[in-house]
Protein backbone atom coordinates (compact mmCIF):
# COMPACT_ATOMS: atom_id res chain seq x y z
CA UNK A 1 0.00 0.00 0.00
CA UNK A 2 1.05 3.71 -0.32
CA UNK A 3 0.83 5.32 2.84
CA UNK A 4 0.61 9.77 2.89
CA UNK A 5 1.77 10.53 6.68
CA UNK A 6 0.91 14.22 7.26
CA UNK A 7 3.10 16.72 9.52
CA UNK A 8 6.34 17.74 10.07
CA UNK A 9 7.58 16.30 13.64
CA UNK A 10 9.81 13.94 15.24
CA UNK A 11 6.41 11.99 15.97
CA UNK A 12 6.35 12.23 11.77
CA UNK A 13 9.41 11.05 11.14
CA UNK A 14 9.28 7.85 13.73
CA UNK A 15 5.94 7.43 11.89
CA UNK A 16 7.33 7.14 8.50
CA UNK A 17 9.89 5.09 9.59
CA UNK A 18 7.98 2.52 10.85
CA UNK A 19 5.66 2.24 8.31
CA UNK A 20 8.75 1.92 5.72
CA UNK A 21 9.73 -0.97 7.73
CA UNK A 22 6.06 -2.83 7.07
CA UNK A 23 6.54 -5.17 4.01
CA UNK A 24 2.72 -4.54 3.35
CA UNK A 25 3.83 -0.98 2.58
CA UNK A 26 5.21 -0.16 -1.21
CA UNK A 27 5.70 3.28 -0.70
CA UNK A 28 5.73 5.97 2.07
CA UNK A 29 5.32 9.84 1.41
CA UNK A 30 5.06 12.85 3.79
CA UNK A 31 3.64 16.56 3.46
CA UNK A 32 5.50 18.35 4.75
CA UNK A 33 7.97 16.46 6.32
CA UNK A 34 11.47 17.89 7.18
CA UNK A 35 14.79 17.75 6.77
CA UNK A 36 15.29 14.27 7.81
CA UNK A 37 12.27 12.86 6.75
CA UNK A 38 13.01 14.24 3.41
CA UNK A 39 16.23 12.22 3.41
CA UNK A 40 13.63 9.04 3.38
CA UNK A 41 11.04 9.43 1.74
CA UNK A 42 9.19 11.97 -0.81
CA UNK A 43 8.04 15.11 0.84
CA UNK A 44 6.11 18.13 -0.56
CA UNK A 45 4.90 21.15 1.04
CA UNK A 46 1.33 21.22 2.16
CA UNK A 47 -0.88 23.68 4.47
CA UNK A 48 -2.14 21.55 7.48
CA UNK A 49 -4.97 23.42 8.12
CA UNK A 50 -6.41 22.65 5.10
CA UNK A 51 -8.39 19.74 4.50
CA UNK A 52 -9.01 20.01 1.01
CA UNK A 53 -5.38 20.42 0.07
CA UNK A 54 -4.64 17.50 2.30
CA UNK A 55 -7.23 15.35 0.49
CA UNK A 56 -6.00 16.34 -2.97
CA UNK A 57 -2.88 15.41 -2.09
CA UNK A 58 -4.11 11.94 -1.12
CA UNK A 59 -6.08 11.74 -4.29
CA UNK A 60 -2.52 13.12 -6.34
CA UNK A 61 0.11 10.39 -4.89
CA UNK A 62 -2.78 7.47 -4.81
CA UNK A 63 -2.71 6.80 -1.54
CA UNK A 64 -4.18 3.69 0.33
CA UNK A 65 -4.01 5.37 3.67
CA UNK A 66 -3.46 8.86 4.93
CA UNK A 67 -2.11 8.71 8.52
CA UNK A 68 -2.33 12.30 10.20
CA UNK A 69 0.00 13.35 13.15
CA UNK A 70 -0.51 16.87 14.63
CA UNK A 71 -4.06 17.90 16.24
CA UNK A 72 -4.49 21.16 14.47
CA UNK A 73 -5.45 18.96 10.84
CA UNK A 74 -7.67 16.89 12.81
CA UNK A 75 -9.39 19.19 14.12
CA UNK A 76 -9.87 21.20 11.20
CA UNK A 77 -11.34 17.83 9.17
CA UNK A 78 -8.57 16.70 7.63
CA UNK A 79 -9.69 12.89 8.11
CA UNK A 80 -13.49 13.41 6.74
CA UNK A 81 -11.75 15.21 3.89
CA UNK A 82 -9.67 12.68 3.04
CA UNK A 83 -12.31 9.72 4.02
CA UNK A 84 -14.26 11.64 1.36
CA UNK A 85 -12.21 11.35 -0.96
CA UNK A 86 -12.43 8.01 -0.59
CA UNK A 87 -9.55 7.27 0.71
CA UNK A 88 -8.77 5.14 4.28
CA UNK A 89 -8.10 7.79 6.75
CA UNK A 90 -6.12 7.04 10.34
CA UNK A 91 -7.69 9.87 12.33
CA UNK A 92 -10.80 11.28 13.94
CA UNK A 93 -12.97 13.15 12.53
CA UNK A 94 -13.29 17.16 13.74
CA UNK A 95 -16.54 16.29 16.01
CA UNK A 96 -14.10 13.16 17.31
CA UNK A 97 -11.09 15.51 17.64
CA UNK A 98 -13.40 17.54 20.01
CA UNK A 99 -12.00 15.28 22.34
CA UNK A 100 -8.67 17.14 22.25
CA UNK A 101 -10.08 20.46 20.58
CA UNK A 102 -12.04 20.90 23.56
CA UNK A 103 -11.21 20.61 27.19
CA UNK A 104 -14.90 21.06 27.90
CA UNK A 105 -16.54 19.11 25.75
CA UNK A 106 -13.92 15.93 26.52
CA UNK A 107 -14.74 16.46 30.28
CA UNK A 108 -18.45 16.15 29.56
CA UNK A 109 -17.38 12.96 27.67
CA UNK A 110 -15.56 11.60 30.73
CA UNK A 111 -18.44 12.37 32.79
CA UNK A 112 -21.48 10.83 30.67
CA UNK A 113 -18.86 7.72 30.30
CA UNK A 114 -18.29 7.80 33.72
CA UNK A 115 -14.60 7.75 33.12
CA UNK A 116 -12.51 9.22 36.32
CA UNK A 117 -11.00 13.03 36.09
CA UNK A 118 -10.71 15.69 38.05
CA UNK A 119 -13.41 17.23 38.84
CA UNK A 120 -13.54 20.82 36.72
CA UNK A 121 -15.63 23.61 36.48
CA UNK A 122 -16.30 25.61 33.16
CA UNK A 123 -16.01 29.28 33.35
CA UNK A 124 -16.76 32.34 31.50
CA UNK A 125 -15.40 34.97 33.53
CA UNK A 126 -12.84 36.10 36.08
CA UNK A 127 -15.38 35.49 38.68
CA UNK A 128 -16.63 32.17 37.36
CA UNK A 129 -12.80 31.36 38.10
CA UNK A 130 -12.27 32.98 41.19
CA UNK A 131 -15.08 30.92 42.94
CA UNK A 132 -13.22 27.60 41.32
CA UNK A 133 -10.10 28.44 42.95
CA UNK A 134 -11.81 29.11 46.36
CA UNK A 135 -13.65 25.50 45.62
CA UNK A 136 -10.42 23.41 44.62
CA UNK A 137 -8.34 25.42 46.95
CA UNK A 138 -4.39 25.03 45.81
CA UNK A 139 -2.24 24.15 43.77
CA UNK A 140 -4.39 25.89 40.74
CA UNK A 141 -4.80 24.26 37.91
CA UNK A 142 -5.81 26.82 35.18
CA UNK A 143 -6.29 25.44 31.40
CA UNK A 144 -7.35 27.31 28.26
CA UNK A 145 -10.16 25.28 27.21
CA UNK A 146 -8.55 25.29 23.23
CA UNK A 147 -5.67 23.82 21.74
CA UNK A 148 -2.60 25.53 23.11
CA UNK A 149 -0.14 23.60 21.77
CA UNK A 150 0.81 21.99 25.67
CA UNK A 151 1.55 25.55 26.55
CA UNK A 152 -2.65 25.98 27.59
CA UNK A 153 -1.99 24.92 31.13
CA UNK A 154 -0.65 26.52 34.56
CA UNK A 155 -0.36 24.96 38.10
CA UNK A 156 0.27 27.14 40.15
CA UNK A 157 0.08 28.08 44.18
CA UNK A 158 0.25 31.84 43.48
CA UNK A 159 -3.38 33.08 43.10
CA UNK A 160 -2.53 36.22 41.17
CA UNK A 161 -0.68 34.29 38.79
CA UNK A 162 -3.30 32.17 38.37
CA UNK A 163 -6.17 34.93 37.47
CA UNK A 164 -3.62 36.44 35.14
CA UNK A 165 -3.04 33.31 33.25
CA UNK A 166 -7.13 32.83 33.39
CA UNK A 167 -7.45 36.57 32.13
CA UNK A 168 -4.87 35.82 29.04
CA UNK A 169 -7.14 32.75 28.04
CA UNK A 170 -10.30 34.73 27.99
CA UNK A 171 -8.62 37.68 26.14
CA UNK A 172 -8.72 34.82 23.62
CA UNK A 173 -11.94 35.06 20.97
CA UNK A 174 -14.58 32.70 22.20
CA UNK A 175 -11.91 32.24 25.12
CA UNK A 176 -12.91 29.69 27.91
CA UNK A 177 -10.69 28.90 31.03
CA UNK A 178 -11.24 25.30 33.02
CA UNK A 179 -10.19 25.01 36.30
CA UNK A 180 -9.79 21.94 38.29
CA UNK A 181 -8.45 19.86 40.91
CA UNK A 182 -4.94 19.27 41.51
CA UNK A 183 -3.93 15.65 40.71
CA UNK A 184 -1.08 14.18 42.35
CA UNK A 185 0.97 11.42 41.81
CA UNK A 186 2.62 10.32 38.33
CA UNK A 187 1.69 10.49 34.99
CA UNK A 188 1.63 8.61 32.35
CA UNK A 189 1.00 8.73 28.56
CA UNK A 190 -1.09 5.56 27.21
CA UNK A 191 -2.13 5.08 23.46
CA UNK A 192 -4.97 3.31 22.11
CA UNK A 193 -5.86 2.48 18.38
CA UNK A 194 -9.71 2.51 17.97
CA UNK A 195 -11.74 2.18 14.91
CA UNK A 196 -14.48 3.39 17.42
CA UNK A 197 -15.42 0.08 18.84
CA UNK A 198 -12.66 -2.03 18.91
CA UNK A 199 -9.60 -0.70 21.74
CA UNK A 200 -5.99 -1.87 21.32
CA UNK A 201 -3.60 -0.14 23.98
CA UNK A 202 -0.52 0.35 23.27
CA UNK A 203 3.01 0.30 25.98
CA UNK A 204 2.39 2.66 28.78
CA UNK A 205 5.28 6.03 28.35
CA UNK A 206 6.55 8.55 30.32
CA UNK A 207 7.07 12.35 28.87
CA UNK A 208 8.78 15.03 30.54
CA UNK A 209 6.70 18.18 30.25
CA UNK A 210 8.71 20.71 31.58
CA UNK A 211 11.76 22.35 30.02
CA UNK A 212 14.48 21.59 32.83
CA UNK A 213 16.05 19.31 34.79
CA UNK A 214 13.85 18.07 37.90
CA UNK A 215 10.73 19.39 36.52
CA UNK A 216 11.43 23.13 36.32
CA UNK A 217 10.52 25.86 34.22
CA UNK A 218 7.79 26.30 31.54
CA UNK A 219 5.45 23.21 30.35
CA UNK A 220 6.55 22.28 27.06
CA UNK A 221 5.64 20.32 23.95
CA UNK A 222 7.58 17.71 25.71
CA UNK A 223 11.39 17.42 25.98
CA UNK A 224 11.77 13.36 26.23
CA UNK A 225 10.28 9.63 27.41
CA UNK A 226 10.63 6.53 28.08
CA UNK A 227 8.87 2.84 27.81
CA UNK A 228 8.55 0.49 29.72
CA UNK A 229 7.66 2.12 32.99
CA UNK A 230 9.09 -0.57 35.90
CA UNK A 231 7.12 1.32 38.52
CA UNK A 232 3.53 1.26 37.35
CA UNK A 233 1.15 -1.39 38.39
CA UNK A 234 1.62 -4.71 36.57
CA UNK A 235 -2.18 -4.26 35.32
CA UNK A 236 -2.02 -0.62 34.33
CA UNK A 237 -2.84 -1.51 30.61
CA UNK A 238 -5.74 -3.86 31.71
CA UNK A 239 -7.52 -1.18 33.89
CA UNK A 240 -6.99 1.81 31.85
CA UNK A 241 -8.24 -0.12 28.75
CA UNK A 242 -11.46 -1.09 31.17
CA UNK A 243 -12.06 2.36 32.69
CA UNK A 244 -11.28 4.80 30.34
CA UNK A 245 -10.46 3.69 26.74
CA UNK A 246 -13.29 1.40 26.21
CA UNK A 247 -16.17 3.32 27.47
CA UNK A 248 -14.80 6.84 26.20
CA UNK A 249 -14.25 5.14 23.04
CA UNK A 250 -18.40 3.70 23.56
CA UNK A 251 -20.00 6.90 24.35
CA UNK A 252 -18.07 8.58 21.11
CA UNK A 253 -19.92 6.07 19.23
CA UNK A 254 -23.06 6.36 21.36
CA UNK A 255 -22.91 10.21 20.92
CA UNK A 256 -22.89 9.84 17.00
CA UNK A 257 -19.24 10.96 16.72
CA UNK A 258 -17.30 7.75 16.36
CA UNK A 259 -13.48 8.23 17.49
CA UNK A 260 -11.60 6.11 15.52
CA UNK A 261 -7.63 7.09 15.21
CA UNK A 262 -5.38 7.71 18.22
CA UNK A 263 -6.90 7.93 21.50
CA UNK A 264 -3.79 9.52 23.65
CA UNK A 265 -4.78 8.84 27.58
CA UNK A 266 -2.68 11.33 29.68
CA UNK A 267 -3.11 10.04 33.50
CA UNK A 268 -2.21 10.62 36.59
CA UNK A 269 -1.81 7.85 39.07
CA UNK A 270 -3.21 9.46 42.00
CA UNK A 271 -3.31 7.78 45.77
CA UNK A 272 -6.81 7.66 44.94
CA UNK A 273 -6.96 5.63 41.60
CA UNK A 274 -6.00 6.28 38.14
CA UNK A 275 -7.27 9.91 37.09
CA UNK A 276 -7.54 11.28 33.42
CA UNK A 277 -5.55 14.41 33.02
CA UNK A 278 -6.69 14.95 29.12
CA UNK A 279 -7.26 13.03 26.00
CA UNK A 280 -5.49 13.88 22.91
CA UNK A 281 -6.57 12.60 19.71
CA UNK A 282 -3.64 11.75 17.75
CA UNK A 283 0.19 10.12 18.73
CA UNK A 284 2.02 12.37 21.71
CA UNK A 285 5.32 13.64 20.63
CA UNK A 286 7.70 12.02 21.63
CA UNK A 287 5.88 9.59 23.16
CA UNK A 288 5.31 8.26 20.01
CA UNK A 289 9.66 7.52 19.15
CA UNK A 290 9.61 5.51 22.21
CA UNK A 291 6.35 3.68 21.95
CA UNK A 292 7.12 2.56 18.21
CA UNK A 293 10.46 1.33 19.39
CA UNK A 294 9.16 -1.03 20.77
CA UNK A 295 6.58 -2.35 18.38
CA UNK A 296 7.24 -5.39 16.48
CA UNK A 297 3.74 -5.82 14.92
CA UNK A 298 4.07 -4.32 11.40
CA UNK A 299 2.54 -0.36 12.20
CA UNK A 300 0.82 0.03 8.32
CA UNK A 301 -1.83 -3.45 8.90
CA UNK A 302 -3.03 -1.91 12.16
CA UNK A 303 -3.49 1.76 11.26
CA UNK A 304 -4.88 0.20 8.20
CA UNK A 305 -7.16 -2.00 10.21
CA UNK A 306 -8.21 1.09 12.67
CA UNK A 307 -9.49 3.64 9.94
CA UNK A 308 -11.28 0.26 7.87
CA UNK A 309 -13.19 -0.74 11.16
CA UNK A 310 -11.68 -4.00 11.12
CA UNK A 311 -8.96 -3.83 13.99
CA UNK A 312 -10.91 -6.96 15.77
CA UNK A 313 -9.12 -8.89 13.06
CA UNK A 314 -6.02 -7.97 14.08
CA UNK A 315 -4.13 -10.30 16.56
CA UNK A 316 -2.58 -8.94 19.70
CA UNK A 317 0.17 -6.56 19.22
CA UNK A 318 3.74 -7.78 19.92
CA UNK A 319 6.62 -5.82 21.26
CA UNK A 320 10.26 -5.89 21.88
CA UNK A 321 11.21 -6.24 25.36
CA UNK A 322 13.78 -3.75 24.79
CA UNK A 323 13.51 -0.06 26.71
CA UNK A 324 13.77 3.21 24.63
CA UNK A 325 14.58 6.67 25.92
CA UNK A 326 14.20 9.61 23.09
CA UNK A 327 15.64 12.96 24.53
CA UNK A 328 14.40 16.32 22.64
CA UNK A 329 17.25 18.93 21.52
CA UNK A 330 15.79 22.20 21.60
CA UNK A 331 16.76 25.26 20.10
CA UNK A 332 18.07 28.48 21.98
CA UNK A 333 15.23 30.08 23.94
CA UNK A 334 12.46 27.11 23.71
CA UNK A 335 9.82 27.45 24.82
CA UNK A 336 9.89 31.62 25.37
CA UNK A 337 11.19 32.16 21.79
CA UNK A 338 13.19 29.28 20.10
CA UNK A 339 15.73 30.41 17.46
CA UNK A 340 15.75 29.00 14.06
CA UNK A 341 17.95 29.05 11.14
CA UNK A 342 21.44 27.88 13.38
CA UNK A 343 23.56 25.31 11.50
CA UNK A 344 23.60 21.79 12.67
CA UNK A 345 26.67 19.27 12.78
CA UNK A 346 27.41 15.59 13.66
CA UNK A 347 23.83 14.19 13.05
CA UNK A 348 25.68 11.39 11.14
CA UNK A 349 27.73 10.09 14.16
CA UNK A 350 24.94 10.70 16.40
CA UNK A 351 22.95 8.40 13.66
CA UNK A 352 25.68 5.97 13.94
CA UNK A 353 25.88 4.98 17.90
CA UNK A 354 24.64 1.87 18.34
CA UNK A 355 20.19 1.67 18.61
CA UNK A 356 20.23 5.27 17.78
CA UNK A 357 18.18 6.35 15.44
CA UNK A 358 18.22 10.57 15.09
CA UNK A 359 14.81 11.78 14.35
CA UNK A 360 14.04 14.88 12.85
CA UNK A 361 11.57 17.49 14.49
CA UNK A 362 12.04 21.54 13.33
CA UNK A 363 14.96 21.20 10.44
CA UNK A 364 15.61 22.32 7.22
CA UNK A 365 17.77 22.58 4.69
CA UNK A 366 19.77 25.51 4.65
CA UNK A 367 20.40 27.51 1.80
CA UNK A 368 24.02 26.17 1.51
CA UNK A 369 22.64 22.56 1.93
CA UNK A 370 23.61 22.17 5.42
CA UNK A 371 20.78 20.99 7.71
CA UNK A 372 19.63 23.32 9.91
CA UNK A 373 16.99 24.07 13.19
CA UNK A 374 13.60 25.46 12.20
CA UNK A 375 11.67 24.97 15.42
CA UNK A 376 11.27 24.78 19.01
CA UNK A 377 11.90 21.00 19.27
CA UNK A 378 14.80 20.48 17.16
CA UNK A 379 15.51 16.98 17.14
CA UNK A 380 14.12 13.30 18.95
CA UNK A 381 17.68 11.41 19.32
CA UNK A 382 15.88 8.07 20.32
CA UNK A 383 18.06 4.51 21.54
CA UNK A 384 16.74 1.65 22.60
CA UNK A 385 18.83 -1.12 24.73
CA UNK A 386 18.09 -4.44 27.06
CA UNK A 387 16.83 -1.96 29.42
CA UNK A 388 16.59 1.79 30.04
CA UNK A 389 20.09 2.29 30.97
CA UNK A 390 22.14 1.29 28.52
CA UNK A 391 18.72 3.03 25.96
CA UNK A 392 19.81 6.38 28.01
CA UNK A 393 23.80 5.92 27.80
CA UNK A 394 23.06 5.72 23.70
CA UNK A 395 20.88 8.29 23.10
CA UNK A 396 23.44 11.04 25.50
CA UNK A 397 26.19 9.36 23.95
CA UNK A 398 24.55 10.12 20.68
CA UNK A 399 23.73 14.02 21.89
CA UNK A 400 27.24 14.60 22.75
CA UNK A 401 28.19 14.02 19.10
CA UNK A 402 25.55 16.57 18.16
CA UNK A 403 26.60 19.93 17.85
CA UNK A 404 23.38 23.07 17.50
CA UNK A 405 24.24 26.23 18.94
CA UNK A 406 22.85 27.31 22.22
CA UNK A 407 20.72 24.04 22.12
CA UNK A 408 19.84 22.65 25.08
CA UNK A 409 18.53 18.69 26.16
CA UNK A 410 16.86 17.32 29.83
CA UNK A 411 20.02 15.39 31.34
CA UNK A 412 17.14 13.36 33.60
CA UNK A 413 15.30 12.01 31.16
CA UNK A 414 14.67 8.45 32.52
CA UNK A 415 17.32 8.58 35.14
CA UNK A 416 17.00 5.88 37.80
CA UNK A 417 16.01 9.62 39.77
CA UNK A 418 13.19 10.84 37.39
CA UNK A 419 11.64 7.24 37.73
CA UNK A 420 8.25 7.59 39.56
P1 LIG B 1 -2.78 19.14 29.81
O1 LIG B 1 -2.55 20.08 28.67
O2 LIG B 1 -4.20 19.09 30.27
O3 LIG B 1 -2.16 17.81 29.59
O4 LIG B 1 -1.90 19.67 31.02
C1 LIG B 1 -0.51 19.83 30.89
C2 LIG B 1 0.16 19.41 32.17
O5 LIG B 1 -0.35 20.17 33.28
C3 LIG B 1 -0.10 17.96 32.55
O6 LIG B 1 0.77 17.09 31.92
C4 LIG B 1 0.13 18.00 34.04
O7 LIG B 1 1.51 17.97 34.34
C5 LIG B 1 -0.40 19.33 34.44
N1 LIG B 1 -1.81 19.18 34.86
C6 LIG B 1 -2.91 19.29 34.10
N2 LIG B 1 -4.03 19.06 34.81
C7 LIG B 1 -3.64 18.82 36.07
C8 LIG B 1 -4.34 18.51 37.29
N3 LIG B 1 -5.67 18.46 37.36
N4 LIG B 1 -3.59 18.31 38.39
C9 LIG B 1 -2.24 18.38 38.35
N5 LIG B 1 -1.52 18.66 37.24
C10 LIG B 1 -2.21 18.88 36.11
N1 LIG C 1 3.93 14.83 24.71
C1 LIG C 1 2.67 15.42 24.92
C2 LIG C 1 1.82 15.52 23.76
O1 LIG C 1 2.08 14.99 22.70
O2 LIG C 1 0.79 16.18 23.87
Amino acid sequence: MIVLVIGSGAREHALVTSLMHDPSVQQVLCAPGNAGIAEQVDCSPIEVTDPGAIAQRAVDVSADLVVIGPEVPLVAGAADAVRGAGIACFGPSALAAQLEGSKAFAKQVMIDAGVPTAQARVCLSINDVSAAMAEFGAPFVIKDDGLAAGKGVIVTSDHDEAIAHAAACFAKPDGAVVVEEYLDGPEVSLFAITDGTCVLALQPAQDFKRVGDGDVGPNTGGMGAYSPLPWAPADLIEEVTRAVLQPTVDAMRERGTPFSGLLYAGLALTSRGVRVIEFNARFGDPETQVVLARLRTPLAGVLYAAATGTLAEVGPLEWSPDAAVTVVLAAHGYPESPRSGDPIHGLAAAGNVEGVEVFHAGTKVGPDGQICSAGGRVLSVTAHGVNLQEARDRAYAALELIDLEGAHYRRDIAAESSQV
